[in-house]
Order: C-alpha cells, then sequence, then structure tokens
C-alpha cells in the first residue's frame, strides 16, 4: 500500500444501523473521525454509546450502513469482501473485547496462526510470537491453553496477537478491563510507543481512567454521534 499523505483513517459521515424494520436500531448516527500515522487516540462514552461498532467498522470487521471509511488511503465505502480480508488480515491488529483465542491451541499457536496466515514460516512465526508473549509479560506462559491462563492474562495473548507481525492499525476495544492497574498501564505504555516509535495508528476504546493521560486525544461518543470538544 503506497504511503499517502492523509491520515490514517479518515471517517465521514458513517451511521450504522442494526436491523431493518419496526427492531431496526441506529447505533451510529453520522459520525466524523479521524486519526493520523503515529496518533494514540482513545475513544469513551457510556455503555452502548457505539464504540464497539465504530471501532468494528475501523476494522473492517463490519460494514457502515452509509458514508465514508478510508483507511490507509484505501477507500472502503463499497469494499470487497476480499479487500476487507486482505486489509483486516495483513494491516489491522484487533484487540476484540472478547479476547477470541481458538480454546484448543496454545497462547504461542494462537499467535504464530494469524503470522502464518500472513505467509510467515514456521519458526519465523513461532520466534515472533514468543517475543511479543514476552514483550506483554507472559514469557513463561507460551505452551499454555487459555483455560490455563487468568482472565487478565487471556487478554494480553489476544494483545499480544495483535501486535504480533507490527500492523500499522492497531485497534483494541477496552483493552485493559481484565488488567489490575500495574497490567493495565504497562500494556496501555507498549501501545504508546508503538505510535509514537514506530508510527503505527493506534485506536482504544475504553472506560478505563487510569490510562487516560497516556492518550494524545480523548474522544467522547454519546449515543451514535462524537461529542464536540475533543481534548488531549
Ligand atoms: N448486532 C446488534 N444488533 C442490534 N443492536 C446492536 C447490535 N450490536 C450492538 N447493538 C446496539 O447498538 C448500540 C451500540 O452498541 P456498541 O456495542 O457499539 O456499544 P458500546 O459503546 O461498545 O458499549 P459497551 O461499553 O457496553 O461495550 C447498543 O445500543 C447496542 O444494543
Ligand atoms: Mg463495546
Amino acid at each position: 500500500m503506497s504511503a499517502t499523505e492523509e491520515p490514517a483513517i479518515v471517517v465521514r459521515k458513517v451511521t450504522k444501523t442494526y436491523g431493518s424494520g419496526a427492531t431496526a436500531f441506529q447505533a451510529l448516527k453520522g459520525v466524523d473521525f479521524e486519526a493520523k500515522r503515529g496518533e494514540f487516540v482513545m475513544i469513551c462514552g457510556h455503555s452502548g454509546s457505539g464504540k464497539t461498532t465504530l471501532l468494528s467498522i475501523l476494522g473492517c470487521v463490519l460494514n457502515a450502513t452509509s458514508g465514508e471509511v478510508r483507511l490507509l488511503g484505501q477507500d472502503l465505502s463499497q469494499p470487497k469482501e476480499s479487500e476487507l480480508a486482505a486489509l483486516r488480515l495483513s494491516h489491522i491488529g484487533f484487540i476484540f473485547q472478547a479476547h477470541n483465542l481458538i480454546a484448543s491451541l496454545t497462547a504461542e499457536e494462537n499467535i504464530s496462526l494469524v503470522l502464518r496466515l500472513r505467509g510467515m514460516g514456521v519458526s519465523e512465526a513461532a520466534a515472533e510470537a514468543r517475543r511479543k508473549l514476552a514483550e506483554v509479560g507472559l514469557g513463561e506462559k507460551t505452551a499454555s491453553l487459555p483455560r490455563d491462563l487468568s482472565g487478565g492474562q487471556r487478554q494480553r495473548v489476544a494483545i499480544a496477537r495483535a501486535l504480533a507481525g507490527s500492523p500499522p492499525l492497531i485497534l483494541a476495544d477496552e483493552p485493559t478491563a481484565a488488567l489490575d492497574a500495574q497490567n493495565g498501564l504497562a500494556i496501555t505504555e507498549t501501545l504508546r510507543q508503538l505510535a509514537k516509535e514506530h508510527g503505527h495508528t493506534v485506536v482504544v476504546v475504553t472506560h478505563d481512567n487510569r490510562i487516560f493521560h497516556l492518550a494524545d486525544r480523548i474522544v467522547n461518543i454519546e449515543d451514535g454521534l462524537i461529542q464536540p470538544g475533543d481534548h488531549a
């Protein structure tokens, strides 16, 4: 993908309606959002305000109902499924609110699988998986299955998986919710470093006021709309 001058993420007038007819629910009501290369942005807002919906659209997990979405210079307003899949796989690291680890694979295998899907060789993928686990403080748990890890440790495996292979966009949905203060701060500092030292664009959805001070910018979403007056 060619380097472009425009922000890594550009969202214009995006709406998302779940369902149809009498049960239709408009979760996003015309969202404008941007994030520059190397920026570390947090999105906060009450439960049900649309945070996961917006992040899922940025992560190509969900299509917007209307509006414009541009990621890394590529227009995704009318995306083909194959384009979305390719972008998701090689350019986006997504940390889900529910961690979505594969139960039958070890911590290391959960990570190396993604790298193998991107075409990386077996031993290189295993080495990168172990490096990322060490980075999130789980160097001792590479051979553990998810069921043998605590909730916070599972969340850290999911974080390591999203960081593996250094995708340019890193999107995280409540990454610190299951972590104690110390681990939450350590993970957030790792995410910030990726933005500041390596130019990744990092967007984190969070309620966690213990980590707000690490953001370049905090965006507030209420009832499907970004509120004016972003603060740094
Ligand atoms: N698949 C769906 N079908 C219908 N409505 C949905 C669906 N997913 C989400 N919603 C509704 O859309 C709104 C926004 O949901 P979303 O998950 O984006 O909220 P959120 O801000 O992430 O909340 P939380 O902080 O609880 O995770 C909510 O009112 C939710 O009930
Ligand atoms: Mg959510």
